[in-house]
């Protein structure tokens, strides 16, 4: 159930890993404005990595097409960049971004507001963000992976947002995509698997302004919500220490 158990030497390479992930939102990010296309995102993207000795873990993944994801306003995960999708004032667009350097991987997301974005918009923004960094806080050896769900819904809850039930975090390291699963919502069976010190995993809720549940476009990986409401997603990699918890996707000093 726990395979994605680290030695703390494995620590200092998803810690590099984790770095180019960081450092190449920063580099985007002045980009994501109106005008651009998510094409022209992944394009640079794909730029910055080969600069820097990374690759995008997602490329090719079950044939994915792109090196990233980027998910525009009702669409939750999954939605592919294209050319022909360019943002505009009011959007919100997550970038989601898995890249491998020596071996290791480093999956993290952001959420980008294109100009004047809608109150509900921002809140939603808002909202997904602290319930990520209230999860990742709450992160100790001996806490079940139940808290993270619970964590997420007492955040959440309030402001009367949904949570997508059917997309998960994951164990994370040699491989993009390992055991445990991480579940955004709160869920029993999660009461008796305990954190131990080398754990590494993703968290990354995804909530909505409406219903969760989800619809996949004809692509085969567009994820959108059924009754058309925005939804929002944040991302970080990060490992159980003996203290509490360290984020691998944030930039090195
Ligand atoms: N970065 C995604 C995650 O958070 C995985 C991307 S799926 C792919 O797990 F198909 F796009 F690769
Ligand atoms: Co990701
Ligand atoms: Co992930």
């Amino acid at each position: 159930m726990l395979s994605s158990v680290y030695a703390p030497k494995d620590f200092k390479r998803l810690y590099a890993a984790g770095d180019i992930v960081a450092r190449c939102f920063d580099y985007i990010s002045s980009n994501i404005k109106a005008g651009i296309s998510t094409g022209e995102i992944d394009r640079i993207v794909a730029e910055f990595l080969k600069a820097n000795g990374a690759k995008s873990s997602d490329l090719g993944y079950y044939g994915y097409p792109k090196h990233i994801c980027t998910s525009v306003n009702d669409v939750i995960v999954h939605g592919i960049p294209r050319d022909d999708v360019i943002l505009k004032d009011g959007d919100i667009v997550n970038v989601d971004l898995t890249a491998e350097y020596k071996g290791f991987h480093g999956d993290a997301s952001r959420m980008f507001m294109i100009g004047n974005v809608s109150s509900k918009a921002r809140e939603l923004v808002q909202t997904c963000q602290d319930a990520l960094n209230s999860a990742i806080a709450i992160c100790a050896p001996g806490v079940p992976l139940s808290e993270i769900g619970k964590t997420i819904e007492a955040v959440v809850n309030p402001h009367g947002f949904s949570i997508s039930r059917e997309f998960v975090g994951h164990g994370i390291g040699k491989v993009m995509h390992d055991e445990p699963q991480i579940y955004h919502f709160y869920d029993k069976k999660w009461d008796k698997i305990k954190m131990v010190p080398g754990l590494v995993f993703t968290i990354e809720p995804m909530i909505n302004t409406g219903r969760p549940e989800s619809k996949i476009d004809s692509d085969g990986w567009t994820a959108r919500t059924v009754d058309g409401g925005l939804s929002a997603q944040w991302e970080h990699t990060i490992g159980i220490t003996e203290d509490g918890a360290v984020i691998f996707t944030e930039v090195l000093n």
